[in-house]
């Protein structure tokens, strides 16, 4: 599974690059009105370069010659940068038009199995339930990314089941044990699932055990 970082925040992303963990990045326009002294398109191409991976950046566009043009400049900004698009009929129609050209799509603010199967049809490379938001309404999110898993590899789709609006390190487990092949995290929820109080206490146990005896090493000796 590939974990993806849900931020428009430049220090975010290379955090979790240096972490060794991330393989892409999703960015929306709500992620990005939190970014201040820096347009879409700069933050974008910074992020593609930080993560050397998939970037989704959203297209706003609200009619087909429109968005058609606005995917097209948004692909060009950089090779690694998906383009996402909200599914509806408009969304469909673009993806469709625009998958054909080669240009990699992210369908986003999927909230059922059904939408996701339209999704792939019409060429999207990866599919995105929004699993925390379809909890908020009362259903269970999850089960939307395991029955998109389930149609995708029943029909040999190509599609990607990108699970998104991920809000706690345990929707991460569900995702994966789902078989989604990507989830896209916020950085707090990646932060959760690097500590655990037990793992804080064992390193201050052996570091206060390692002083009680010489480790024939220079660094040590010099932080004694
Ligand atoms: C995914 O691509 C979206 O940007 C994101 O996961 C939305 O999550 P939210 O419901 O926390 O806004």
């Amino acid at each position: 599974m590939r974990l993806f970082l849900d931020t428009a925040s430049i220090d975010e992303v290379r955090q979790g690059a240096r972490m060794g963990i991330l393989a892409g990045v999703t960015t929306n326009p709500s992620l990005m009105a939190k970014e201040r002294g820096v347009t879409y398109r700069q933050r974008v191409v910074e992020i593609c370069e930080a993560v050397q991976g998939p970037v989704s950046a959203e297209c706003v566009s609200r009619e087909l010659p429109a968005l058609l043009e606005e995917a097209r400049e948004i692909a060009a900004w950089h090779k690694h940068v998906v383009v996402k698009i909200p599914i509806d009929e408009l969304g469909l129609e673009a993806t469709s038009l625009l998958a054909r050209e080669g240009i990699t799509i992210n369908m986003t603010l999927i909230f059922s199995a059904n939408q996701a199967l339209l999704a792939a049809t019409a060429g999207a490379t990866y599919v995105s339930p929004f699993v925390g938001r379809i909890d908020d309404a009362g259903q269970d999110g999850m089960e939307v990314v395991r029955e998109a898993v389930e149609i995708f590899d029943r029909y040999h789709l190509p599609s990607q089941v990108l699970a998104a609006s991920i809000r706690h390190p345990r929707h991460v487990v569900e995702a994966a044990r789902a078989g989604a092949p990507i989830a896209t995290l916020p950085f707090a929820v990646l932060k959760a699932m690097v500590r655990h109080p037990l793992t804080d206490v064992g390193i201050e146990r052996f570091l206060a055990d390692s002083r009680t005896y010489d480790r024939e090493s220079a660094r040590e000796q010099a932080s004694s």
